[in-house]
């Protein structure tokens, strides 16, 4: 795992948007993995620079979201399609049919899931997957406990899940759905490479046990470790539980040129 630590969470999320740019710049036909939550907002609003300033074309990319709710609408203003819509698909140019999110309103969740895990097979894999992580480790909406080697399927949030997520739903947990559709963590793995970014102090403790805990399915997150190709971008709060800061630091500012981003 590379840990690239920042000052602040704009300068990580330049960074991640530069790396997300620099993949598909090398290959215009990428397939991309995307989250949503606060954490990419950032990230995102560059990419849409680099598109309308740079010519960032995304007209042959792919991509494929981490989760959505169960029972919401894609017009629903709190599902992940509608975020995504906002926050990034309606800013470029990337083509409506190359974009795939989980549909929450599947009659059939488990042949939604399978159908899901399909398409990024027949896509040719994921090139490259930006994630957040939550309070508890969670990476999608794979909570605690979860295992390790999942597939895309239905999950339930956790309690701290909700809290964190409610304000998306005007603070009322009953209009707020129990359960979502989500990449799993072994879908997760197979992908070529990831970008994890974590941001504030409320991070700090998953990120600590994640990247220098034991692997456990008690922090989802904490399997990255086994990643050939993992980088996790963090600002300095959610930085401030780690042991070695001093050693991911020399090392970013030692890397060889052709590897700096
Ligand atoms: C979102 C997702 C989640 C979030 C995580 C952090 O698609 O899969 O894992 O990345 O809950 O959320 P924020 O960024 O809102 O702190």
């Amino acid at each position: 795992m590379e840990i690239i630590i920042q000052p602040t969470a704009n300068a990580a999320s330049v960074i991640a948007a530069r790396l997300i740019a620099r993949q598909v710049r090398e290959k215009p036909d990428s397939v991309l993995g995307l989250a949503t939550g606060s954490t990419p907002i950032a990230t995102y609003q560059e990419l849409i620079r680099l598109h309308r300033e740079e010519g960032l074309d995304f007209s042959r990319v792919t991509t494929f979201n981490l989760d959505e709710y169960v029972g919401l609408q894609a017009e629903h203003p709190a599902s992940y399609h509608a975020f995504m819509d906002l926050q990034l698909f309606s800013h470029i140019n990337i083509p409506r049919e190359r974009i795939h999110i989980p549909d929450g309103m599947a009659a059939d969740v488990p042949a939604e899931c399978a159908r899901f895990e399909a398409a990024i097979r027949a896509a040719g894999g994921i090139d490259l997957q930006l994630l957040g992580i939550g309070s508890d480790g969670h990476i999608g909406f794979n909570e605690p406990s979860s295992s390790l080697a999942s597939r895309t399927r239905i999950k339930t949030l956790t309690e701290r899940t909700r809290a964190d997520n409610v304000y998306n739903f005007g603070g009322d947990f009953a209009k707020m759905p129990l359960h979502c559709i989500t990449m799993g963590v072994g879908t997760i793995m197979e992908t070529r490479a990831v970008l994890l970014l974590a941001f504030g102090a409320g991070k700090a403790q998953a990120v600590a046990e994640a990247v220098e805990g034991p692997i456990t399915a008690m922090n989802p997150a904490s399997i990255l470790q086994m990643h050939p190709v993992a980088k996790c971008l963090m600002d300095e709060p959610a930085a401030a539980r780690l042991k070695k800061c001093e050693y991911y630091r020399w090392v970013f500012d030692n890397k060889p040129q052709w590897q700096r981003v």
